[in-house]
């Protein structure tokens, strides 16, 4: 991991040490021949650290991003930086880039995955569609996703699809990353992810604080980064 995250920390992106750890514990518990999804793969921060487990595994990875145009993602320009970066970890045996959205992507659809990252477009309906992803997972694997607890929209779609339609179970979480299998929740799992409300509140507020230059709210929180907390 340490190897790994040299490399990945070089690539621009949203993602910590911490969170980076969890990916690669995840990815090298796999077995040779398994298959990895990313969904939001931005400048190919995660993806290195994924592709190196998987390399280590004798994994692949699958890659999806239709690398939005705007200021936040950057397009085509960041498309290119992907390659680069894949080529310069020497996974471009390991990583195939599906360069479109992820609902596209889905249909049609047929190889099993053993292990799903969600990372891509962070509205409610988006983050839905792509738990469609699951009902390809072989039984036992894992979803993994960023941002479950500090943005409204992926936190509302869990809330949805572990709450109320009792479709996943949510395990554990490295900050804002959150790891669920497929698995009708008990009263306790459901409880477990509710109990993850308060912190929930906490960074929308940090958040929301943030654009209106709320130093006091800041303050109070204990957000001292520069960052918006993931
Ligand atoms: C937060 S970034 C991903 C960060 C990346 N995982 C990392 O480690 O830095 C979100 C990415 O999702 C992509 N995206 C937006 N809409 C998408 C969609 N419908 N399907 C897949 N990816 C999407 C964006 O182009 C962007 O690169």
């Amino acid at each position: 991991m340490d190897a790994a995250w040299a490399r990945a920390d070089h690539v621009g992106g949203w993602l910590t040490q911490a969170q980076g750890r969890l990916l690669w514990d995840c990815a090298r518990d796999l077995t040779p021949g398994a298959r990895i999804v990313e969904i939001g793969s931005h400048q190919g921060r995660s993806t290195t650290v994924l592709g190196l487990a998987a390399q280590a595994v004798g994994a692949k990875v699958t890659a999806i991003d239709p690398f939005v145009e705007g200021a936040m993602f950057g397009g085509q320009s960041t498309r290119a930086t992907f390659e680069a970066n894949i080529a310069a970890a020497g996974l471009e045996d390991v990583v195939e880039l599906l360069p479109m959205k992820s609902q596209d992507a889905l249909v049609g659809w047929d190889q099993p995955i053993d292990l799903l990252y969600i990372d891509g477009k962070h509205d409610y309906w988006t983050v839905v569609d792509d738990l469609g992803w699951t009902e390809h997972l072989v039984p036992g694997a894992l979803t993994l996703i960023h941002d479950s607890f500090c943005s409204i929209g992926v936190t509302s779609a869990l809330l949805d699809q572990v709450l109320v339609r009792g479709r996943l179970r949510y395990l554990r979480r490295e900050t804002t990353m959150a790891v669920f299998d497929r698995a009708v929740p008990t009263g306790a799992d459901r409880r477990r992810l509710a109990g993850e409300l308060p912190w929930f509140t906490r960074n929308v507020t940090i958040k929301a604080a943030r654009r209106v230059h709320a130093a006091p709210v800041l303050r109070a929180l204990g957000h001292d980064s520069p960052y918006d907390p993931y």
